[in-house]
């Protein structure tokens, strides 16, 4: 019986980024790009796709915890890393894999698929793209005999190998476990960059006579590799198009759409309206008739169906509920919760703060650590001292309270139900349901001195 599993080669430098980071944790539209090569390889391999790590594994496995890896401890080439990753998948009784380079993050379902039913039969398939610069792809070499083999741009040798055709490998592969697994012996990294490559086990195929092919994926795009930051920012590009494409045509409204960056792992549902520049990342959900306007940041939020997001406001980690209106200009901290047809509004910050249904911050207030019941009202400049310098505490304040302006609630601290807080008043005391506290120094008037 044939079981498919994926491996993704992530274990490599990525030396022409230029960076600390792994290349494969290099992000696009907020997502790392080993993430998107997961997004397009989870719905046909389930959980048999295996990750090859090396390089900085550690900072990898920690950002995929679910994922299932395999450890190569010295980089020695993409060849050597297929050798690395070959127990693990026979003791999970794979009889074919697929092999994608981690560094191809514009791959979709879609390609895989394709790819998957190209590559029926064979024993040792690859992706084949033209491009009108092959770069330092590994140039495809179709013989006139009909067999083929990859050549590595810094190998090659017209002399040797002919004129240079535009047919390049997209760094994807289908391998019969049984019929591969022999070769991998014989590959050497007697070559120019001393490394064993994957590529040469297409020559070594060819020789035992076995079933090889090119699949030929023509000008496809959403194959290329990243190399550099120029390719990663052309990736990031080409992916942000899509995305957006892909929601205008589910029915997404969307103004400037050259200025919507939305991430990969978002969800917009149709009839929900955007409006560039803003950009909507991480696992956010937003649902129909909800509207984001212009110049705003959605990361990792839910936003229920009529939520309002007004121009220049920043939500992480928030649920919106239904009707509610945020911003402009709100900044709403992970754990912000805001319940159907509340408000936040201009220069107002929540962190870990739940607005009850109808509640009410509408200016220049901080609310962290805190539960607001239904109806309340917080005035303007209101401020919840959450933090001693060692703790944070909480503050409570009940239904249809009202809290006057410029208040200072000293948690751990309770506001009871319809309770009134006059302006300007330092509460460091709970204040009972029904009643009217006032924290402040009384005014004098004195005659004014002149002169
Ligand atoms: C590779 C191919 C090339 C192809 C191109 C497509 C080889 C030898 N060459 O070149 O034919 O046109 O991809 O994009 O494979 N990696 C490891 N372990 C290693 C080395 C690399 O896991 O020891 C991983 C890297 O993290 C990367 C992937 O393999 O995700 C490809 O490696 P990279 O160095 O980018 O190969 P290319 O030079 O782009
Ligand atoms: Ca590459």
């Amino acid at each position: 019986m044939q079981k498919n599993a994926a491996l993704v080669l992530a274990a490599g430098k990525g030396t022409r980024m230029h960076s600390d980071k792994p290349k494969v944790l290099q992000s696009l539209l907020g997502e790392p790009m080993l993430a998107c090569v997961l997004e397009a390889l989870r719905p046909v391999f389930a959980q048999d796709v295996w990750i090859v790590v090396g390089h900085k594994a550690e900072m990898v496995r920690a950002a995929f915890p679910d994922a299932r890896f395999v450890s190569q401890e010295q980089q020695l080439g993409t060849g050597h890393a297929l050798m690395q990753a070959l127990p693990a998948l026979e003791q999970a009784g794979c009889t074919h894999v697929l092999v994608v380079n981690g560094d191809t993050p514009l791959l979709s379902e879609g390609v895989v698929r394709r790819f998957l039913a190209e590559s029926a039969g064979q024993d040792l398939a690859f992706a084949a793209i033209e491009l009108d610069d092959p770069g330092a792809y590994g140039r495809v070499v179709r013989h006139a005999d009909g067999s083929i083999a990859i050549v590595e741009a810094k190998e090659y040798d017209p002399s040797l190998h002919g004129p240079v055709s535009r047919e390049v490998n997209a760094g994807m592969y289908f391998l019969s476990l049984p019929a591969v697994k022999a070769l991998l012996p014989r590959l050497t990294n007697d070559n120019r960059s001393g490394e064993y490559y994957i590529t040469d086990l297409v020559a070594l195929a060819v020789a035992e006579g076995l079933a090889v092919s090119g699949v030929r994926c023509g000008g496809d795009q959403n194959l290329l590799g990243v190399n550099s930051p120029r390719e990663l920012a052309q990736a990031e590009e080409m992916l942000r198009r899509r995305i957006v494409d892909d929601l205008l045509e589910k029915g997404v409204m969307i103004h400037a759409p050259e200025q919507v960056r939305v991430g990969p792992l978002a969800r917009v549902e149709p009839g929900a309206e955007l409006s560039g520049p803003c950009e909507i990342c991480g696992k956010t959900e937003i649902a129909r008739g909800t509207s984001v306007a212009s110049h705003c940041i959605v990361c990792d939020c839910v936003l229920a169906a009529g939520a309002q997001i007004r121009p220049f406001s920043h939500l992480e980690g928030a649920s919106v509920g239904g009707e509610a209106l945020v911003g402009p200009y709100a900044r709403l901290r992970p754990g912000a919760v805001l319940e159907e047809q509340s408000r936040v509004g201009n220069f107002v910050e929540l962190k870990k703060a739940h607005l009850g249904r109808g509640a009410k911050a509408n200016h220049l207030a901080y609310l962290g650590d805190t539960v607001v019941g239904e109806k309340a009202n917080i005035g303007a400049g209101t401020i919840t001292c959450n933090y001693d310098g060692r703790h944070k505490y909480q503050t409570k304040i009940g239904r249809e309270a009202f809290i006057g302006s410029n208040t200072a609630l000293v948690a751990p601290v309770c506001v009871g139900d319809e309770a009134l807080v006059g302006a300007g008043s330092v509460v460091t005391k709970d204040v009972p349901s029904g009643d009217l506290a006032i924290a402040r120094s009384r005014q004098k008037n004195l005659p004014r001195k002149k002169g």
